[in-house]
This record gives structure tokens, C-alpha cells and sequence, in this order.
């Protein structure tokens, strides 16, 4: 078989290990930890599912190497916790039998222990250990490390890796970048020491080569490790990429794979995670400087989802491996589908935000368009069911299309209706947004999923109630989603409702005033500033986009400062060819500016009661149910589907 991306899915000799292609599952830890630190079964099972759906490598993240001054990634590998070893054991073993490499991260999280719990008390009651005394940004005092506490957390590092060997785990990464303690040291911005561990970069580097020495020691010679750095801090008292190739010439022989990231957890989340609004593999190029200057493989990593992407990087030598994050929690299947020349079948990653918001708030799992994720122990395939039924699915919005292929592949006999002329509901509206086109491609995706499972896909059709007393079905899904509000403002005729912008994009000319600063609203005027028109956005609340997930929201505020002029407390009364007439608080009349206007009101959900005895089995799911997130709709259609 000739397959199409023949580098991406070459196999790489790291030492004696071999691994099996190219594309490998980044660490992301921090969820469904159990109480004593063992790595749970809900975990294996995430895991597991990243290891069958191809990955060479699966990272279980981050193991806390030295809990009596860390408190933040709350794995721990430690024998005289009872299960610590087994559930390990059980983890690599898991990972092992579908033929990829386990792998370990080895953290600390120094001076931002805490950041990642749950209960916001803990984040800030902690021992906050890091190079050099200084209080966080958080009000948070941070003590410095004496040297002896350094050298017991070095120990820790290498018992630590030697208990992950003995759990199965057959490489190991250390965490030396992101923010975390080894970043803190290799940092100037960070570290002010003025002993052997500060200063010249060869003192900053000291704390990285004993771990590396005290991790090899504890695993032997031919057990490969990589070494996670970020290649530039992109902050102006922290390091840039001159001395990150300075930073990784002088790790190199004491690794096996040098990883590189960027930028710093708590500094440039959006970057280190990169956002929407950066371009995929913004941070390849960190890499494949650096790989100009050390001779061990490199892997690299950083908004990628699209194979022909991480072919190029591969086959141009940019990098060696590519590590994903997100890309494998929407689409856990992506290697083996690169594999298999399915790459048209893959569902890509919005970066939206959600998995890192719901961790935030629950620590849990939870993927916009992976409906199992976090959940896979429960099942990720779709099994027939004993009877085949006739199912009508009302609406081709994401839970429609998620509801009517999940039905299919369970054998129903499935129609899906859809009253325009084309399937996507609301997310065709995304496709005029560039930073969102994963969010329209997702509906070609589905609507692919759907084809391919069998379903009848039958357009201009809204489903009524004569409609399902003539087609009689056993079950009825309706996923009939929602529709702008317009309220009845003079002149809101002359507004392009913020859907259907993407049809007519012609109307909307240089001075655009944006009517509602939800996220929609919100997108959409930094889609018109990145496009050089002079935006005013309106906003009747003292706050935009409040229901915007936390990490999106910030990075959206950010954008917003760019290429918006915003106007909150204001409340549209007319709309005039000047702009638009609002009322401010004490209810004085105030003209904000602009030949153009976007209505971005919201949402409200459509009218189902008609259909709700239209079949035995009738289940409303999405918007329609109530006015949520694609995340909600596309977990209530899968869910939806698998009751029939
Ligand atoms: C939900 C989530 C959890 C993460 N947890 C960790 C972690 O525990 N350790 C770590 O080094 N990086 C962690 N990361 C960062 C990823 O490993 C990766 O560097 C980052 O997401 C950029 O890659 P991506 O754009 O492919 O997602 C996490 C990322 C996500 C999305």
C-alpha cells in the first residue's frame, strides 16, 4: 500500500526503541486523578484509546516527582502509596499492547505549585518553592530552594524514573519548559540565584543536566529520554531562541529527543497552547532552528492538526517527531487514519478551549467534538442494535448530523431533514470567519460520517408534523437548533444578522457597527478588524463575552483590544444611516458611528412543540433543547442516538 504521507508515517530508531510513525500524543494530565495520586482507571482508558487510535508515543502526564514541595500535578508514582505501582503498571501496559510507546513525564511545578487544583483555596495554601524568593503575580510569597532541597529533588527525579521503568514506562520526558521548576532555573526571568544554579546560562542549565544525569542513572543506558523545553519564553526578561539553541546544545548529550515547545504556562498560554488566533505551528520554527544545532531527534508541536502540515514538517526536516495535544483529544484515530489514507475522515481540533476550561473548573475531560471523551471506558464504539428502527433526525446542525451517523452505524435505518439547502446549521456561518474554519469543516465532516454511514440526507425539508405522521418513524431526534433574536429596533432592516454574514459579506462595508458583544458578536467584529474595517462593537452589559469559556476568554479580550473599539453599557434604540442611537446608563441618547451594522443578539430556541408526539422515541437535543454549545449538542446527539 502506498501510503500518502510517507514520511509522517515512517518509523523513527531512537536507540534501541522504535517507534512506529512519527506522530505522537503530547502530554495532558491534570484530570480524573484519583484521591491517593494513582493514575486512575478513567485515565488508563483516555490513555489506552490514544494508543488504538495510532499515536508512536502516549505521554501520561505529569507525575509529580516530589510532592513534599510541589502541589500542582497531582500524579504520583511512589511505592509506599498502595496501587501507586500497579495502577502505573496497568497504565503502561495499556498503552503498550496497542503498539505505542508509554511514556512518562517527570514534573515539578517549583514556584506555581498549586496552579492547577481545582479548589482555588489549595492554589494559594501551598509551599511555593522556586529559584529565587519573589511573590507571584497572585500575591503568592515563593520561597527560594536551598541547595539541599535541590538535591533531594534531584534524587527524586531519578527514583521517580526508576519506579516508571519498573511500571513498564519505556520513555521519559522531562518537563523542563512551560513555566514549570526546570524552566524557572534555565530562566533569567525567574531565576536570580547567585550561586552555582544562577547566572551564566551554564549555572542556569545545572538543575536540567542533574536531573537528566539522576534520571539516567536510575534507568540505564538504552532507555530513551526526551527532554520537553520551550524554545523561546517570547517575554522580554525571559530567554529567546538564541539561547534556547544555547539551552538545548548544552542538554543534548544527556538526552535522547529534545522537545520543543514555548513559551511559559502562566506568561503566554495562547502561545504555549496556541489559540485560535495563531497560526497552526506557529512554534515549528523554534524547533527547526534548533535542530540546525544538535545532531539527537527533535520533535515539535504546537496548534498542529493537519497531516499534510506535519508531512512537510518531517519531510523538509523542520522536525523528527510531532507531538499533538489537542489534535488527538478531537480525534484520538488521526494517526491511525493518516495511516490508513483516511485523512478526509479526520475531525479537527477547534482550539476552543473547551478541554482546557473544563479541566480548569472540574478536572475532568471534555472534547467539543469528541462526545466519549474522558468517557472511553465506557465504550467508544458504536455497536448494532437489536432492532433496527426507522429514525427521522430534524435538523443537519452538529448534534443533528452527530445524532443521525451515530444512529447509522448502530444499523438504524436513519433520514436526517434539513429545512435549507445545506447541512451545518449554525456553523455555516463559520466558514466567513478564517479563524474559525474548523468549526464550518467540522459540519463537511459529520455531514462526510453521515454519507458514509448511509444516512438519507434530504434538504429544503423542515420536519412537521404531517411530515412524521406520514413517514411514521420509531424514533424522532430533533436537533432543529435555534434562531437569531432580533428585536423589532426602527431600521434593524438595514442590519446583516450576524449568521448569515457569510452570505452577505458584500453589504458590510468599512465602518461597521456590531450590535451585542456575546461571542458571536465578539468574533465576529475581530474578524472585521483583522480585515481593516474601523469597528464599534455595542454591548448593553458591563462585561463582553461572559459566557466565553476561561481560556478563550482572555485571548479573545486580547484580540478585542486589537482591532476593536468597544461601547459596554449601552442599549440600542434605533439604527440610522449614521450608525446606530443607544441610551446609555442615565438613559442620555449617544450615536455610535458607522455605515454598516451587525446584529449579534443571540440566540433563542426553536418552537418544537408540534413534534414532540411525532414519533414513540422523541428526544430534543442542542439549541433547540436549550441554547448551549456545540459541545452540549453534539454530546446530546450521541447520546441521543445510542437510547434508540
Ligand atoms: C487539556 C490539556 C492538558 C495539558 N496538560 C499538560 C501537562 O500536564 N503537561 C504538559 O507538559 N503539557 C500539558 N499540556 C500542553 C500540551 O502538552 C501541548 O504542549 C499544548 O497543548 C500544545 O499542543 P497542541 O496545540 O497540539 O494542543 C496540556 C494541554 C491540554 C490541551
Amino acid at each position: 500500500m502506498e501510503r500518502k504521507f510517507k514520511n509522517l508515517c515512517s518509523p523513527l530508531v531512537v536507540g534501541r526503541t522504535v517507534l512506529r510513525n512519527r506522530m505522537c500524543s503530547a502530554p495532558m494530565g491534570g484530570t480524573d486523578i484519583a484521591n491517593d495520586g494513582c493514575i486512575g482507571d478513567k485515565s488508563k482508558g483516555f490513555y489506552e484509546l490514544r494508543a488504538k487510535g495510532g499515536a508512536a508515543v502516549v505521554t501520561v502526564s505529569e507525575c509529580m516527582v516530589h510532592p513534599a514541595t510541589d502541589g500542582s500535578h497531582a500524579y504520583h508514582l511512589d511505592e509506599s502509596i498502595l496501587n501507586s505501582l500497579a495502577q502505573a503498571t496497568y497504565c503502561a501496559d495499556a498503552i503498550k499492547r496497542h503498539g505505542a510507546i508509554p511514556s512518562l513525564e517527570l514534573s515539578h511545578s517549583g514556584m506555581f505549585a498549586g496552579t492547577y487544583m481545582t479548589d482555588k483555596k489549595k492554589q494559594k495554601s501551598m509551599h511555593q518553592w522556586g529559584p529565587s524568593d519573589t511573590v507571584r503575580n497572585d500575591g503568592v510569597e515563593v520561597k527560594a530552594l536551598t541547595k539541599d532541597m535541590i538535591r533531594e529533588i534531584v534524587e527524586a527525579y531519578g527514583h521517580v524514573a526508576g519506579l516508571a521503568k519498573r511500571a513498564g514506562f519505556e520513555l521519559l520526558m522531562v518537563h523542563g519548559g512551560h513555566g514549570w521548576l526546570i524552566n524557572q532555573f534555565l530562566s533569567p526571568m525567574f531565576n536570580h540565584r547567585t550561586d552555582e544554579y544562577g547566572g551564566s546560562l551554564e549555572n542556569r542549565c545545572r538543575l536540567a543536566i542533574e536531573v537528566l544525569k539522576a534520571v539516567r542513572e536510575a534507568v540505564g543506558p538504552f532507555f530513551p529520554i526526551e527532554f520537553r523545553m520551550s524554545g523561546d519564553e517570547f517575554v522580554p526578561e525571559g530567554y529567546h531562541l538564541e539561547e534556547g539553541i544555547e539551552i538545548a546544545k548544552m542538554i543534548e548529550p544527556y538526552c535522547d529527543i529534545i522537545h520543543v515547545s514555548a513559551g511559559t504556562y502562566q506568561k503566554t498560554f495562547g502561545i504555549t497552547h496556541p489559540s485560535m488566533f495563531e497560526e497552526h505551528g506557529r512554534n515549528v520554527y523554534l524547533a527547526a532552528e534548533i535542530k540546525k544545532h544538535v545532531s539527537k531527534p527533535v520533535s515539535t508541536l504546537g496548534g498542529l492538526n493537519d497531516p499534510a502540515q506535519l508531512e512537510e514538517i518531517i519531510a523538509s526536516g523542520k522536525a523528527d517527531l510531532v507531538y499533538m495535544g489537542r489534535a488527538l483529544l478531537a480525534d484520538p484515530y488521526l494517526p491511525q487514519k493518516v495511516m490508513e489514507n483516511r485523512d478526509d475522515e479526520i475531525v479537527r481540533c477547534l482550539r476552543c478551549f473547551t478541554c482546557m476550561a473544563e479541566r480548569a473548573a472540574t478536572s475532568t475531560r471534555r472534547c467539543t467534538v469528541n462526545p466519549v471523551i474522558g468517557r472511553e471506558l465506557e465504550g467508544d464504539r458504536v455497536y448494532p442494535a437489536p432492532v433496527k428502527k426507522k429514525v427521522m433526525v430534524a435538523g443537519g446542525g452538529p448534534g443533528g448530523l452527530y445524532a443521525a451517523y451515530t444512529a447509522a452505524l448502530r444499523g438504524h435505518d436513519v433520514t436526517l431533514y434539513e429545512k435549507e439547502s445545506e447541512v451545518g446549521g449554525i456553523l455555516k456561518s463559520e466558514q466567513a470567519l478564517p479563524f474559525k474554519k474548523e468549526m464550518y469543516q467540522l459540519s463537511l465532516t459529520y455531514k462526510l460520517f453521515c454519507e458514509k454511514a448511509g444516512v438519507k440526507i434530504v434538504l429544503n425539508t423542515p420536519v412537521t408534523k404531517e411530515l412524521c405522521e406520514k413517514e411514521n418513524p420509531d424514533a424522532l431526534i430533533i436537533a432543529t437548533g435555534s434562531t437569531p433574536i432580533v428585536p423589532p429596533l426602527p431600521g434593524i432592516d438595514k442590519c446583516v444578522i450576524v449568521n448569515n454574514y457569510y452570505l452577505e459579506k458584500e453589504k458590510v462595508g468599512d465602518d461597521v457597527v456590531v450590535l451585542g458583544g456575546g461571542l458571536a458578536g465578539c468574533e465576529c467584529a475581530i474578524h472585521l478588524g483583522q480585515e481593516g474595517k474601523k469597528v464599534h462593537l455595542v454591548e448593553m452589559r458591563d462585561v463582553l463575552a461572559p459566557d466565553a469559556n476561561v481560556r478563550h476568554r482572555p485571548l479573545l479580550l486580547k484580540e478585542i483590544d486589537r482591532y476593536v473599539t468597544v461601547h459596554t453599557g449601552l442599549r440600542g434604540l434605533r439604527i440610522s444611516d449614521e450608525g446606530v442611537w443607544c441610551a446609555d446608563k442615565d438613559n442620555n441618547e449617544v450615536l455610535v458611528p458607522g455605515t454598516s451594522v451587525i446584529c449579534a443578539l443571540g440566540q433563542r430556541s426553536t418552537n418544537v412543540n408540534d413534534l414532540l408526539d411525532g414519533a414513540p422515541y422523541v428526544r430534543v437535543i442542542g439549541d433547540a433543547s436549550r441554547v448551549s454549545t456545540i459541545t452540549n449538542a453534539v454530546y446530546q446527539g450521541y447520546h441521543a442516538a445510542l437510547d434508540i
